[in-house]
């Protein structure tokens, strides 16, 4: 959303391949998290998880020119599972990226998955956050960036199609129930997700096709994917060539 309140106009980068996909993010991340060192001394980043963004990561982490010691990272959704489970997008991040560089193990703010009460854990990680950003009551933290995925029906983070955690206004973080996977998840409530200074979704794959157009062309729909628009930040879409067979030529300039 722009600062007269305007959603902000998506860039949508198509790539040939999903190899040029991540390439031009990690192109992105660099660039940004330059930036954001210079600006503020450190670049604060919301992961995401799933299987798109492991190749990411994975590129990611041969890129020395990165001040990895001045990135504070973050997850913007983790699965109601213990770290060291194969569902954790904390264990898929680790094994990817964060084992592989030199990140300050305090950087790394973790969502505590492992507690029994998916609630308690999304209380303890918006104390967290607002901790780490010093924010008052009612503020929201401003990533410098999140990384997102969608699904094929259209969820994004953790926040899917008509959840009552879409309507979540004030809280950071809350642990919905999903009836899909009939457990809970832990997540980025929508307001954080559109305070962030940049949204960069990743998608990939023709199985993505559908829900890619659907979000980015249909103006009926009412999809977690289609409420993303950061507040006066930037809102980029890289999508690979099988993920983007249903796009209009016009929707990909
Ligand atoms: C998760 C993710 C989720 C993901 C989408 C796409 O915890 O699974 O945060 O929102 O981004 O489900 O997942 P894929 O990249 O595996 O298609």
């Amino acid at each position: 959303m722009s600062e007269s309140g305007v959603p902000s106009k998506p860039e949508i980068r198509v790539l040939n391949t999903s190899a040029g996909l991540f390439a031009a993010a990690a192109e992105e991340f660099a660039t940004l998290a330059s930036a954001a060192v210079d600006r503020r001394g450190r670049f604060c980043v919301a992961l995401s998880g799933g299987s798109t963004p492991k190749g990411l990561y994975s590129l990611l982490a041969t890129m020395p020119s990165i001040s990895w010691d001045k990135v504070c990272f973050f997850w913007g959704d983790e699965r109601h599972v213990p770290p060291d489970s194969p569902e954790s997008n904390y264990r898929m991040a680790n094994e990817a990226l964060l084992s592989k560089i030199q990140v300050p193990a305090q950087n790394v703010y973790r969502i505590p998955s492992e507690e029994k009460d998916a609630d308690a854990a999304a209380r303890s990680y918006e104390q967290t956050l607002r901790t780490f950003f010093h924010l008052p009551a009612g503020e929201f933290p401003r990533f410098d960036l999140i990384i997102l995925g969608t699904g094929p029906e259209g969820h994004t983070a953790s926040l899917f199609p008509d959840s009552s955690a879409l309507e979540e206004n004030a809280r950071l973080v809350i642990a919905p129930w999903v009836n899909k996977f009939q457990s809970y998840r832990i997540t980025f409530t929508l307001p954080v997700l559109n305070h962030a200074a940049c949204v960069m979704f990743l998608a990939s794959g023709a199985d993505k096709a559908a829900i890619v157009r659907e979000v980015l062309e249909s103006g009926n729909s009412n999809l977690p994917a289609q409420k993303v628009h950061p507040i006066g930040g930037r809102l980029i879409w890289m999508i690979d060539g099988p993920a983007a067979t249903e796009l209009s030529q016009s929707a990909t300039g």
